[in-house]
């Protein structure tokens, strides 16, 4: 094939979109916990979504391989080609530009490559609001959000990306173009395409651009620690905080004691605004776009406020948690969401920790805690379990973390204790991927948890958008 492929996108759409130069291809070809790296021949870096047409069908008559990437900060290894060398990774971060904004439909539709961050800045302007968040968003894509179907720190309230896209549009391995940006609410027109190209991590089709959902800007927030002794407090609060507000909850995120220890280690700068000797703590986010909500009484508190603190104090009377601090101002607030946000990368500078992204049912979370956590100080008594995330959805990243004296035995470990915490979610009947996706990392897994028939039809759908396996093979189906 030699660079056939290159030679043609070169002449038969331009030269510019190629990158070969080592030094700027470096970026693209390891992930962002660096467990993940590989080769290609080349990036191409589309303009538009013709072009990306195109380029698919040059790879198809030439049986090209495409790794279809966009922000590069996927956690499972789903944008990073093999070490072959015979890849070509799709870059989608020049398309990024808004195609339609309408605060009258309250939708905005956008190329794949808009950063997540600069949608949020985009819409707030107008009053309106973006909600998916996640730590990664000032880097990930929209793109990349879809192709993952991303949940992070507010899915509780409004559900994950799948619930936040109204259409799509597609290029598949041949290089046809699938346009289905609708921008209606309602359409039950047949089998739903989209919701087959959502979290498909690039399996199935290139997804070049969408058109997303927004809601009402919170005007109004509230936001807490609260200490809590026992895991199963945050879930008792969380359903008494979810009925007092009439599901106002926005964000409800635990994180053990351990892993505020290695946040402050690792952040030396971060100004711990609670103490606790041991336990957990919840970062607990009311938030509302009444007017009523956001009134001042003469303290200058806001109505949610004072929801949150008269909620905090009785939990403190009823000895479901030991302390608790409101942010007072916007600044103290970001100091919060400081903590949880550089979680993951506090515990990589660390260690090199065991990472997991499960989910159970939110009742049984706090058994399932504990049972993967006995298991776990079976095979290392001084590991530091640092499960932590987004309690609210059943969702945790229970992660552990070598023993803060060191283990020469860790890399040894790290594969027993995976399988422990496996084993206890099978126990459970959880999930293996809550929002991660399954990229190259998992497809082991997906296979021995997976119903064998669910799989063999995921496989027969894959064999079907690509007969050729061109588009990013041996993800999520090995
Ligand atoms: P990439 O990493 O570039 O790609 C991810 C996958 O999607 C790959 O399989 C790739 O081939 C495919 N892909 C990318 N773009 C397209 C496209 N246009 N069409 C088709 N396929 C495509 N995730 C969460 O869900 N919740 C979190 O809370 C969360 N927190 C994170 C915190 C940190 C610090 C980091 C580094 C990551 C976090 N993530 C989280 C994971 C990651 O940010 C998300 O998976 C994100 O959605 C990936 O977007 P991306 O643009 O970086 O995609
Ligand atoms: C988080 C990422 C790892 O929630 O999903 O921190
Ligand atoms: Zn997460």
């Amino acid at each position: 094939m030699g660079n056939d492929f290159l030679n043609k996108i070169s002449s038969d759409i331009t030269p510019s979109i190629i990158v070969t130069d080592p030094e700027e291809m470096a970026p693209f070809l390891t992930d962002w916990r660096g467990n993940f790296t590989g080769t290609a021949k080349a990036i191409l870096m589309p303009t538009d979504t013709n072009m990306v047409s195109k380029i698919m069908q040059i790879a198809h008559e030439q049986n090209q391989v495409v790794v279809p990437q966009g922000g590069n900060t996927g956690l499972v290894g789903g944008g990073i080609p093999d070490s072959s060398g015979k890849s070509i990774i799709l870059s989608l971060q020049k398309m990024n530009h808004i195609i339609d904004f309408s605060s009258d439909n309250r939708t905005i539709t956008v190329e794949a490559g808009c950063i997540l961050q600069n949608i949020h800045e985009l819409v707030e302007a107008e009053n309106l609001y973006f909600p998916l968040s996640l730590a990664a968003k000032g880097s990930c894509t929209i793109g990349g959000n879809l192709a993952t179907n991303a949940g992070g720190i507010n899915v509780l309230r409004y559900g994950t990306m799948r619930e936040q896209c109204l259409g799509i549009e597609v290029v598949l391995a041949d290089g046809t173009i699938i346009n289905q940006l609708s921008s209606l609410r309602k359409d039950n027109t047949g089998y739903d395409l989209k919701n087959l190209f959502i979290g498909s991590e690039g399996t199935l089709g290139i997804i070049t651009s969408a058109c997303l959902k927004l809601v009402s800007l919170p005007t109004a927030r509230a936001t807490a620690i609260a200490v809590i002794d026992k895991f199963e407090h945050a879930l008792s609060l969380l359903d008494m905080l979810q009925h007092l507000t009439g599901d106002q909850v926005e964000s409800f995120e635990i994180m053990p004691k351990v892993l505020l220890d290695i946040v402050y280690k690792q952040f030396p700068d971060i100004n711990p605004p609670i103490q606790l000797n041991d336990g957990f703590i919840v970062l607990i986010e009311v938030s509302s776009s009444k007017a009523d909500d956001l009134e001042n009484d003469i303290t200058g508190k806001s109505a949610l406020q004072n929801v949150m603190e008269s909620f905090l104090e009785n939990a403190l009377n009823h000895a479901l948690i030991s302390d608790a601090v409101v942010a007072n101002n916007e600044a103290q607030r970001l100091i919060f969401w400081s903590i949880r946000e550089n979680a993951p990368q506090a515990t990589k500078q660390e260690s090199w920790p065991v990472n997991t992204d499960i989910s159970v049912r939110r009742d049984k979370l706090a058994e399932f805690y504990q049972h993967a956590s006995d298991a776990i100080r079976k095979i290392s008594p001084d590991c530091r379990i640092c499960g932590y995330g987004h309690v609210g959805d059943g969702n945790l990243h229970f992660n552990v973390v070598e023993a803060s004296a060191g283990d020469p035995d860790w890399s040894k470990k790290r594969t027993e204790l995976l399988s422990a915490i496996y084993s206890s979610l099978s126990f459970f009947s959880g999930s293996i991927s809550a929002e991660h996706g399954i990229g190259q990392l998992k497809t082991q897994q997906l296979i021995e948890t997976k119903d064998p028939n669910y799989y063999r039809i995921m496989t027969m759908i894959k064999n079907n958008f690509d007969p050729k396996n061109l588009l990013n093979p041996h993800r999520i189906i090995k």
